[in-house]
């Protein structure tokens, strides 16, 4: 499907900060992510060493650098090279071997030998417009095994339209002022402007209608970030 000329360029629509090797070396910095939560919860469904994990956008590793412990097959699939460059680097300081690199997308990797256990992606599906969502998330369910678990967190904005304004103002207040400290104001505006988030009733019927169970949902505090725990039908 790949080779139509009408296929989405997904290199195109990755964040051209993500493709910049200026910027890469301090995203883990800006980033500040701690993966324990996330791990904790695949712990508590089950992920264990027989295991199968696939990381899609998995950037530079934070998540699948700490889970690759955890099974015994962990495939990071990332569209930009040069985060996954620094995947490998890390991956090769921590001297963790069980990771497979894969410069694909959501729209183009293709799972090789047993089905996955487990699909994780962190903020990543918004890169792509809706239509290649659906897309994205049948595929997800094509690489997993019947009962297997995708972890899904995004920006999903989980508010009434009316809302918006003050919701994404309340949002943007709280960034921190100087770009050490985080993504600023500045950067996080670029996300409802240029960024592909929406509404969360529309990602809700998008999981179910590419073949899974929502198991369950968690839209933070902050109305602009979700998890959703869905099982392969
Ligand atoms: C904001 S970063 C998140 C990285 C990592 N998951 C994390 O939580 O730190 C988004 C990542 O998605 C990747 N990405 C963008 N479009 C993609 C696509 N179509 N398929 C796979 N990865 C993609 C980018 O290259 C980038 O590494």
């Amino acid at each position: 499907m790949d080779t139509l000329s009408w296929f989405l360029d997904e290199l195109a629509h990755a964040g051209s900060e993500h493709l910049d090797p200026g910027y890469v070396p301090g995203y883990d910095h800006k980033a500040g992510t701690d993966p324990a939560d996330d791990l904790a919860v695949l712990r508590d469904l089950g992920l264990n060493e027989t295991h199968t994990l696939v990381d899609l956008g998995a950037g530079t590793g934070t998540f699948a650098l700490a889970a690759a412990p955890l099974c015994h097959r962990l495939i990071a699939v990332d569209i930009s090279p040069v985060m996954l460059a620094r995947l490998r680097e890390k991956a090769a300081q921590a001297g963790i071997e069980n990771i497979e690199c894969v410069q694909r997308g959501f729209l183009s990797y293709e799972h090789q030998g047993a089905p996955a256990d487990f699909v994780y992606s962190r903020h990543a599906l918004h890169h792509l417009p809706d239509f290649w969502k659906v897309v994205a998330l049948a595929r997800v369910a094509g690489m997993l095994k019947v009962g297997g678990i995708f972890y899904l967190r995004d920006l999903v904005f989980s508010f009434e339209p009316d809302r918006a304004e003050h919701i994404i103002e309340t949002w943007l207040g709280a960034a921190p002022e100087r770009a050490e400290q985080g993504w600023t104001r500045a950067a996080l505006e670029t996300h409802p402007r240029e960024e592909q988030s929406t509404f969360s009733w529309l990602p809700d019927a998008m999981i179910e209608h590419a073949g899974f169970a929502i198991q369950n949902v968690n839209h933070g505090a902050s109305r602009v970030h979700s998890a959703y725990t869905c099982i392969k039908a």
